[in-house]
């Protein structure tokens, strides 16, 4: 039986996730595709547990939630962390999904510099990295004749990436237009149906594990604005940067312009637009009972192409395990692909 061992690295919400999502999965993966899947690592901030021989996946979560830290894993928890566990383990995929930092890139920059150096493939849920320097890594993992996968990183569980360029693999991509951030639709949809404040809502959202680790880069637009200059590159081959997004948040939306907005059949919404023009983020009004009109942790993409007119995903873009359904998805098609 083959076997990919697995790091997961970063062990927040999404982190969670993947581990939950190959427990889940990991009997229907070695069935169907005839490869065992093996998490040799996981990895938090400032701990790690490690086994060659694989670790118990409901076992680490129940670690990193009792102590608040994965060195407490029962004999193989320890201190070793970041960029040193990658030199610790013999190990074949990374997936990466440590928190989004949109100043420097890092960690995830290095992490996956530096597993593409040791030839391993990577699959990541994180933004910074991709929005800031899209063109270095996409090209480092083809010179070091990897894998890279980054369906996660845009629209948690929505399809998009993949769906674009596989699915619709016959058509040119002219634009994308559509609602990238599941935090900011949450707290507008409670402000809107339920009347409830701002506040309130970006802390129910924090509970829920789907906003960022720091807020700050959904309500202000900044997360949305990643997933653009992602889509901007990958789908629309577009050589852009996070700098080049034009971006506005929802910080100043009050509850006396979502009635207003509400009593002429309209809503308020984060919408990010992708078109060789335009790369945009900003609060619109929609109509209500149009495509944009999806309330919750749910986005959607209108997918404008040259032949199949226009094409719209929708799906959760944020949670734990909707998130590491991506990546799970992502890991499947490295394993048809090398294994
Ligand atoms: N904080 C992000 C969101 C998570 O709310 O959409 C998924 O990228």
């Amino acid at each position: 039986m083959k076997e990919c061992k697995i790091i997961i690295m970063g062990f927040g919400s999404v982190g969670q996730g993947i581990a939950q999502s190959i427990a889940l999965k990991k009997a229907m993966i070695k069935d169907k595709y005839g490869v065992e899947l093996k998490v040799v690592a996981a990895v938090d901030s400032s701990s790690s547990a490690i086994n060659q021989d694989g670790l118990e996946e409901m076992l680490l979560i129940h670690s990193k939630n009792s102590e608040g830290k994965l060195s407490s894993y029962p004999d193989y928890g320890s201190e070793v962390s970041g960029l040193d566990v990658l030199d610790a383990v013999e190990y074949d995929l990374l997936m990466e999904a440590t928190p989004t930092n949109i100043e420097t890139a890092e960690p995830a920059l290095s992490l996956t510099h530096k597993a593409f150096k040791q030839g391993k493939d990577v699959v990541t849920s994180n933004k910074g990295h991709l929005a800031i320097k899209f063109k270095e890594i996409t090209k480092a993992a083809e010179d070091n004749g990897v894998e890279f996968k980054y369906e996660a990183s845009v629209g948690g569980a929505m399809p998009i990436i993949n769906f674009s360029r596989e699915t619709l693999s016959s058509c040119g991509i002219k634009s994308i237009i559509g609602i990238l951030n599941g935090t900011t639709n949450y707290i507008l949809s409670r402000m809107t149906s339920e009347g409830s404040t701002y506040d309130i809502t970006l802390k129910e959202s924090q509970e829920l594990g789907i906003a960022e680790t720091d807020p700050t880069q959904d309500v202000e637009g900044i997360d949305a604005a990643c997933k653009t200059v992602i889509l901007a590159n990958s789908l629309l081959g577009i050589d852009a940067t996070y700098d080049d997004v034009e971006v506005n948040g929802i910080s100043n939306i009050t509850s006396h312009a979502i009635n207003l907005a509400d009593k002429d059949g309209y809503l308020i919404k984060l919408i990010a637009e992708v078109s060789p023009n335009t790369l945009k983020v900003s609060p619109r009004l929609v109509k209500k009972g149009s495509t944009y009109d999806v309330s919750g942790t749910l986005n959607m993409a209108t997918i404008k192409t040259d032949l199949a007119g226009d094409v719209t995903v929708m799906g959760l873009g944020a949670g734990s395990l909707e998130t590491a359904s991506a990546m799970l998805t992502d890991v499947i098609s490295i394993l048809k692909d090398k294994y």
